[in-house]
């Protein structure tokens, strides 16, 4: 059969696969996981838990929630941000972490279903059609009543509005691009990537079986998703 399978690693992000941008990530993401954590120990996080953390780019979730769990698997398709993720789990001594190079179509989950499951703005690299596969994935990877966080660029606005809200988010960038993210490469991401729409996304989670418990979006732009993993 012909091959249509997406090419993961090619929709990767270029700035993902350049060992300077990696390199500068952390501090230009500013990301702290510390809300993340309190949502999950709510939703049952425990030193029991078995966590999948999807496009886990250096490991910042990954290394705040290691500690806690029983056992964390990390999972991306960028060999650069693997190396940078294999160094911290390294120089952390984090015995309880596996790191895994592989991406939301590729990732063969060939352990005991996970009890959670975190993703943060990596399942914008894909168009909706492998979003939605990505999705039921991440069904596939859980158990019943398992737990699944979303976080990513996504769009909370009609497309009528889109002129206005576009304009909006970017008047909250930043200036110095080592710091967070300028109007230039916000414009970059919408032209580029495949961020959806809040009132799309929505039904996918729903249709591929889960139930969303909470969602919540900042600036029009930026979307986060608590979910429970239904019966099959
Ligand atoms: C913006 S970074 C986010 C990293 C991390 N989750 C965080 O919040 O700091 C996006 C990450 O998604 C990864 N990625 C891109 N496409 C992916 C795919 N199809 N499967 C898994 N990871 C992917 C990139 O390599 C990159 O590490």
């Amino acid at each position: 059969m012909a091959d249509w399978r997406l090419d993961e690693r090619m929709h990767a992000g270029d700035e993902h696969l350049d060992p300077d941008y990696v390199a500068r990530y952390e501090r230009k993401a500013g990301f702290d996981p510390a809300d993340d954590i309190d949502v999950l120990h709510r939703h049952g996080l425990t030193g029991d838990t078995v966590v999948v953390d999807m496009g886990a780019g250096t490991g910042v979730f990954t290394a705040a929630v290691a500690p806690l769990c029983h056992k964390v698997i990390a999972v991306d398709i960028s060999p650069m941000m693997i190396a940078a993720l294999r160094s911290r789990v390294e120089r952390d001594g984090l015995g309880n972490v596996s790191v895994v190079e592989a991406g939301f179509l590729s990732y063969d989950h060939d352990t005991e279903p996970a009890d959670i499951v975190y993703t943060r703005n990596a399942l914008h690299q894909l168009p909706d059609f492998w979003k939605a596969i990505a999705l039921q994935r991440l069904f596939a990877m859980l158990r019943p009543g398992g737990i699944l966080r979303v976080r990513d660029l996504v769009f909370d606005f009609e497309p009528g509005d889109a002129d206005s809200s576009i304009e909006a988010w970017f008047s909250g960038a930043v200036t110095d691009p080592a710091v967070g993210f300028t109007a230039e490469e916000l414009a970059t991401h919408v032209r580029t990537e495949f961020s959806t729409y809040s009132w799309l996304l929505e039904p996918i989670l729903e249709r591929v079986g889960f139930t969303v418990l909470d969602c919540h979006y900042e600036r029009s732009a930026y979307g986060t998703y608590t979910c429970v993993r239904r019966a099959a």
